[in-house]
């Protein structure tokens, strides 16, 4: 991965860290507070930036790897002694009790605590706040708000010279992390304003004091906030919300340019309605004698395709192969790489397949010959 060399902390695979602090943010965000375990200085990240965990969950046969955002602002902890993450539990979803709720945030709420030792990747990130001096809008949607705090925070930090609006929704009161502290930081700084819609507010839910408008964000609501079509625009949030936002924002007259987002999750929540859901995307028991050899031309590497790895670039990453992601659902094509030779084919219909036919997405594709890949 490419990361700045002027970046004294950063480290290469993974490092250990030590959870400091566990605080409930709402009933269902609860934030991490980690310091690595040899007491070495901290990488730097940029606001919106996030890590990466290899977790080894009792039960599961496999690893777990998943990326976590770094919720506050880079100087914000101690001076950036610790890092923060806010996890959202995830259930089963709605009407399917048999399917078992998310893997590791379930994990890390129920069985992460502190003294806990996680294995994490440096943080790395293409979705962060852009410099400039120019107003801001961070839009998010339940617990998108992570980069957005980080953001929020780190503009706060700086001196809370450039204007920004802080716009949230989340179903309701119970969910809703950070309201105080936003709050509290529209109530100190006069560039700094914040507006928080409820899907639904709770019976306990005072509108004016923990929300302010009922309902989905509208175009309607960002022009009488007085958010502008001149600034930049920040969007992190699930599917249904990315897509109704960022075309009516488009719509608006907000050029392209000006809309930056970012997707959480694994394909399986980007495919909307869960009963798409493949119980299994990669049908191990088909690939484990395949005789198909992959090689990753620019590690020099040539491995067997197993069965081991669900994906190439989990293959990678199981043989130390360095390769860049961010998503891991075929959205943001981080991972990208040439195909030299040989074929192959995407475990999920969401891909959005690169322009150019060489091109292959590896967080989400198969080999189904013998390939040779190229960064
Ligand atoms: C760049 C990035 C940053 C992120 N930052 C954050 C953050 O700051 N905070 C945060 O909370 N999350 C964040 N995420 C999301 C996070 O990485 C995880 O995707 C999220 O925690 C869910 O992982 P899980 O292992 O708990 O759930 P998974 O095990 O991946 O399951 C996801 C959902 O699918 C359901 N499911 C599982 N299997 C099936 C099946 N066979 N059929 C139907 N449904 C199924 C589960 O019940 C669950 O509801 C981020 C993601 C990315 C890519
Ligand atoms: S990591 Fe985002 S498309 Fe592959």
């Amino acid at each position: 991965m490419s990361e700045p060399i002027d970046n004294p902390g950063h480290w290469k695979g993974t490092r250990t860290f030590v959870v400091d602090r566990k605080e409930v943010e709402s009933q269902t965000v609860t934030s991490f507070y980690l310091r690595p375990e040899d007491g070495g200085p901290m990488a730097a990240y940029k606001p919106g930036q996030f890590l990466t965990f290899q977790l080894n969950i009792p039960g599961l046969d496999k690893q777990v790897v998943r990326s976590y955002t770094l919720s506050d602002s880079p100087g914000g902890l101690e001076d950036g002694k610790l890092y923060r993450l806010s996890i959202k539990r995830e259930p089963s979803p709605r009407g399917m009790p048999d399917v078992p709720p998310g893997a590791s945030s379930n994990y890390f709420h129920d069985h992460v605590g502190v003294g806990s030792t996680l294995q994490v990747i440096a943080p790395t990130g293409d979705f962060f706040l852009a410099d400039g001096d120019g107003p801001v809008v961070l839009l998010s949607g339940g617990v998108g708000l992570t980069p957005m705090i980080s953001m929020l925070n780190h503009l706060v930090d700086q001196g809370a010279a450039r204007p920004v609006w802080f716009v949230h929704g989340v179903q309701n009161g119970t969910e809703h992390a950070f309201g105080p502290h936003v709050r509290q930081l529209a109530e100190t700084h006069a560039s700094v304003r914040a507006h928080v819609v409820y899907v639904e507010p709770g019976p306990g839910d005072v509108k004016g004091r923990d929300f302010d408008d009922a309902g989905f964000i509208t175009i309607e609501m960002l022009e009488r906030i007085g958010a502008g079509l001149g600034a930049d625009y920040y969007l992190c949030g699930p599917p249904p919300f990315m897509q109704a936002l960022y075309t009516a924002l488009r719509d608006w007259g907000v050029d392209d340019t000006r809309i930056f987002y970012e997707f959480f999750g694994p394909a399986t929540v980007l495919k909307g309605a869960p009963g798409d859901i493949p119980a299994n995307p990669a049908p191990h028991g088909t690939q484990a004698a395949s005789g198909i050899e992959v090689t990753f031309k620019w590690a020099e590497v040539t491995v067997p395709w197993d069965g081991t790895s669900d994906t190439l670039l989990e293959l990678a990453e199981a043989h130390g192969v360095d390769a860049d992601f961010s998503c891991r659902s075929g959205v943001c094509h981080t991972c990208a790489c040439t195909l030299m030779e040989g074929e192959i084919e995407y475990i999920n219909d969401d891909v959005f397949e690169p322009d150019e036919a060489d091109q292959v997405l590896i967080c989400s594709a198969i080999p189904k010959t013998n390939i040779v890949l190229d960064s």
